[in-house]
């Protein structure tokens, strides 16, 4: 059986079975909700229900018990139990792609600092994949398991697809980048996916703030940006722990040597003593509200560590930073949950 999902605002309706995602049901459809992980997490599939109820396998982490009270879904793991009206905001432009699945090939592997892996894919010779600067990509295991990363170059220089992986202490598949991946292997890879994407139509200068690989998508839209002859201000904040852990230090550097409404601001949460740094401290978004103590009029783009980019988000809110000028890419990981049902 298929319940009718109806968005009254674009008057936008498809239909799913109660075995798929809410999400998985509007993708297929060619309606493009947003989304980030989909794995119920990040927030970023959000939307109002208006009519009807849904259930989930799992309670998803990332519904909080006041966000299911105010009538929120996450519908990425939301699965219909009825007609439904729902609202939340669609994402036009993911209509422009498809995502696909196919065999990438390793073509290079590049240690760029003691715990960040440079991958290039190469993908079939037959197959151009369509992709928005800041998306991401799944590798799928044998297993069936995914593995997110972010694709860190721009669209227009698509000739290989370039990741940033950092190596987990424990982590399954990121240890085996590092010890056995080799080039030329041939692995099984979704794209392009999620909706981090730079909004160009938007009147606002932007802020980039970034943790760890959380770089990674960050530079995918900057170059893009300067592809596009984007004239606006942009400032990259970049959050590490230590100057070590600046994997790329000198790209941003020459960027805001060639790009005159570019800024790059790198901030070290543990400096040490060693290497005399001169440069910001603490907190990354705690440095950016230093600096912009008045944020209201700025795009605010974060990625990298969940804890990092919620712990912003709030407190850029608490600042009167409207939520849709706040855009996210959470580097979720696998997580336990537990089962309900909400409508
Ligand atoms: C949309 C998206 C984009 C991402 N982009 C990138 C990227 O560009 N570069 C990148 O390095 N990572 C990125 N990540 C995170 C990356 O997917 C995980 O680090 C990776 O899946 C870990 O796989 P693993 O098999 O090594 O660890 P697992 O074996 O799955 O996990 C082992 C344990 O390590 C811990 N762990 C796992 N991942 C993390 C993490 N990210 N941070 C802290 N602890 C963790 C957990 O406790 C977990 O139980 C992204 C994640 C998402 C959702
Ligand atoms: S919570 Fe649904 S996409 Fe992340």
């Amino acid at each position: 059986m298929k319940y009718k999902i109806s968005i009254p605002t674009t008057q936008h309706s498809f239909f799913a079975s109660a075995d798929e995602t809410i999400l998985e049901a509007a993708l297929q459809s060619g309606v493009s909700l947003p989304y980030g992980c989909r794995g119920g997490r990040c927030g970023a599939c959000k939307g109002k229900l208006l009519k009807g109820s849904v259930s989930y396998k799992e309670i998803p982490k990332g519904l909080k018990k006041d966000m299911q009270d105010d009538g929120y879904a996450l519908f990425c793991q939301a699965h219909a139990c009825s007609d439904l009206e729902i609202a939340i905001d669609e994402v036009e432009k993911l209509k422009q792609i498809k995502i696909l699945r196919m065999p990438a090939k390793v073509a290079k592997l590049e240690q760029l600092s003691h715990d960040v892996m440079r991958v290039y894919l190469k993908l079939p010779e037959n197959i151009r994949l369509k992709f928005f600067a800041g998306q991401y990509l799944d590798f799928i295991q044998d297993n069936g398991e995914h593995r997110s990363f972010s694709i860190a170059n721009a669209p227009h220089d698509d000739d290989h697809i370039e990741l940033h992986i950092r190596h987990i202490d424990g982590g399954e598949y990121t240890q085996y980048i590092f010890d056995r991946m080799k080039v030329g292997e041939i692995l099984r890879i979704e794209a392009p996916l999620g909706s981090f994407m730079l909004q160009e139509s938007s009147p606002r200068p932007i802020i980039l703030m970034g943790g760890g690989t959380g770089f990674a998508p960050l530079k995918g839209i900057i170059e893009h940006a300067f592809h596009i002859g984007l004239e606006k201000p942009i400032h990259l904040f970049w959050g590490v722990r230590s100057l070590r852990d600046l994997y790329m230090p000198d790209l941003p550097v020459e960027w805001a040597h060639r790009f005159p409404l570019f800024q790059f601001t790198p901030v070290l949460s543990e400096p040490g003593t060693e290497n005399n740094w001169e440069g910001k401290t603490g907190f990354v978004h705690q440095a950016v509200m230093k600096q912009y103590p008045d944020l209201k009029n700025f795009d605010i783009y974060m990625s990298g560590p969940p804890a990092m980019v919620y712990g912003a988000r709030d407190e850029f809110m608490e600042k009167g930073v409207p939520e849709k000028q706040l855009f996210s890419d959470a580097f979720e990981f696998n997580s336990q949950m537990e089962q309900t049902e909400t409508g």
